[in-house]
């Protein structure tokens, strides 16, 4: 592994960018100091300008010089879920490049929990700013083998096994005094609401200041997907079916490798079955969030 770590270091310090595992989806990495390497994210992905990243550290000194300001809100964050599925957006320091946030004064810090992303930032010594390491509006990679089908050869992919989590972090944005979720994911809003419990901070879903995340169809297989309930009265001899496992956390890491083997089944559309009692569960909100920008037909 120390190998193919320094081997990512060379080409990350030669602006290019490199597929990095963590254990939510893989990302894009570039170095954040490289005008170049952002700039061959966006390319790379056909991502548009105005869909900010998120810059990924190995440590709190580290996200603290991404921010202009470190609270004890923040810190409560970072101390609970970091390293882990949490991405905090607050005001950005100023030497932070405008083409990473899009121009927003507000940029996306997360603390990836896999020991190959640590283990690559902490020795290249800069945060690197990634997106999931799939094309714009496609479905995120959860293994090397996927980005490799995204990109071909063209992109150094260090190989850290398939991703734990496998949906993209829950993204948050820090007030004074307020929480919103921008989007959801596997930690959940009771999970942030209970570490708050003893202070007045209220916790909300809301739109992300920014379109992209907020885009009708994301995360989309190539065949057209329809998601449905139990009680369906679909031919299911039409579709490449999936019926969703009962456990949240074993769906999410199983959902993006689903959709991809879904795209190779003997049918011309693909199905996913999902329980109706998920709709009430919160464990499932990041899965079901996914879904429905996948989906072309909704039955659910
Ligand atoms: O788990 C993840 O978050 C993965 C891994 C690689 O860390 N990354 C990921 O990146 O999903 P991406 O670029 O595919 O999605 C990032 C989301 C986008 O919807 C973007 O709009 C939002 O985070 N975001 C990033 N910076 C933001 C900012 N400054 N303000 C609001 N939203 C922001
Ligand atoms: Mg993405």
């Amino acid at each position: 592994m120390q190998n193919q770590i320094d081997t990512a270091i060379e080409h990350l310090n030669n602006d290019q960018v490199v597929g990095m595992p963590t254990e939510t989806v893989y990302g894009l990495a570039g170095r954040i100091n490289s005008a170049e390497s952002i700039k061959r994210i966006f390319s790379t992905k056909d991502r548009p300008f105005f869909d900010p990243l998120i810059v990924h550290v190995s440590n709190i000194e580290m996200a603290k010089s991404i921010f202009k300001n470190w609270n004890s809100t923040i810190e409560t964050l970072a101390n609970h879920f970091w390293p882990g599925p949490l991405t905090i957006v607050a005001k950005k320091a100023s030497h932070i490049d405008d083409m990473i946030t899009s121009g927003l004064d507000n940029v996306g810090v997360r603390m990836p929990n896999h020991k190959v992303a640590l283990e690559l930032i902490d020795k290249i010594q800069i945060p690197l700013a990634a997106p999931s390491a799939n094309k714009f509006k496609k479905t995120s990679p959860t293994t090397k083998a996927h980005v490799e089908s995204e990109f071909g050869k063209e992109v150094f992919v260090l190989d850290g096994g398939a991703c734990d989590i496998g949906i993209e972090s829950t993204v948050i944005g820090v007030e004074e005094g307020f929480i919103s979720i921008y989007r959801p994911g596997m930690i959940t809003k009771d999970m942030i609401e209970n570490i708050f419990k003893d202070q007045s901070i209220k916790v909300e879903y809301k739109k992300s200041p920014v379109a992209p995340g907020q885009l009708e169809h994301h995360y989309m297989p190539k065949l057209d997907l329809t998601i449905a309930s139990e009680e369906h009265n679909l031919n299911l001899g039409e579709y490449n079916t999936w019926i969703a496992p009962d456990n949240a956390a074993i769906c999410a890491r199983e959902l993006y490798s689903k959709l991809r083997e879904l795209d190779n089944g003997s049918n011309s559309k693909n199905l996913i079955i999902l329980k109706e009692k998920f709709k009430s569960d919160q464990a499932w909100d990041g899965i079901l969030n996914r879904l429905r920008k996948a989906k072309t037909v909704d039955n659910y």
